[in-house]
């Protein structure tokens, strides 16, 4: 089975509750590498779920890894720089609510998932 490979920016509480649960449960999706920029919370989440590819540089990550999808879970006041170069990058991308902190950002956003034919979520 062809396995989706997943690079995971943000090891906070949200991410920890609920999506890097629901990762690990799926049979057809690989965690590949994570990225924090808070290193303690880094080692927490790659011990917890077994994933020794560890960046505090989210754009090292995505250079030295193949990834089907980038999922970027962090306050909607941080995302917008991350989500556009993910997507300049064509990544597909998945992101929480709310997805920016205004209208142009996320228009811009979608633009750029257009533009570059990424799926996102
Ligand atoms: N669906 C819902 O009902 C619901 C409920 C709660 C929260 N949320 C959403 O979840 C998100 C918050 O997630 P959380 O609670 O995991 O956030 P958090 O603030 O606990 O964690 C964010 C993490 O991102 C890291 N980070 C920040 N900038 C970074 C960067 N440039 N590179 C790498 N890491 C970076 C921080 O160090 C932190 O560990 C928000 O979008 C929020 O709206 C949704």
């Amino acid at each position: 089975m062809k396995k989706i490979k997943v690079g995971f920016i943000g090891c906070g509480s949200f991410a920890n509750m609920v999506h890097y649960p629901s990762l690990t449960e799926m049979d057809d999706v690989e965690i590949v590498a994570i990225c924090d920029i808070d290193q303690e919370r880094l080692n927490n989440t790659g011990k917890k779920y077994n994933i020794d590819k560890r960046y505090t540089d989210y754009k090292k990550m995505v250079e030295e890894n193949e990834l089907d999808v980038v999922y970027i879970i962090m306050p909607p006041h941080h995302l917008y720089d991350i989500v556009i170069e993910i997507l300049k990058r064509k990544l597909n991308v998945f992101i929480e609510k709310p997805p920016g902190i205004n209208l142009f950002q996320i228009k811009n956003m979608a633009n750029f998932a257009i533009k570059n034919n990424c799926k996102t979520m």
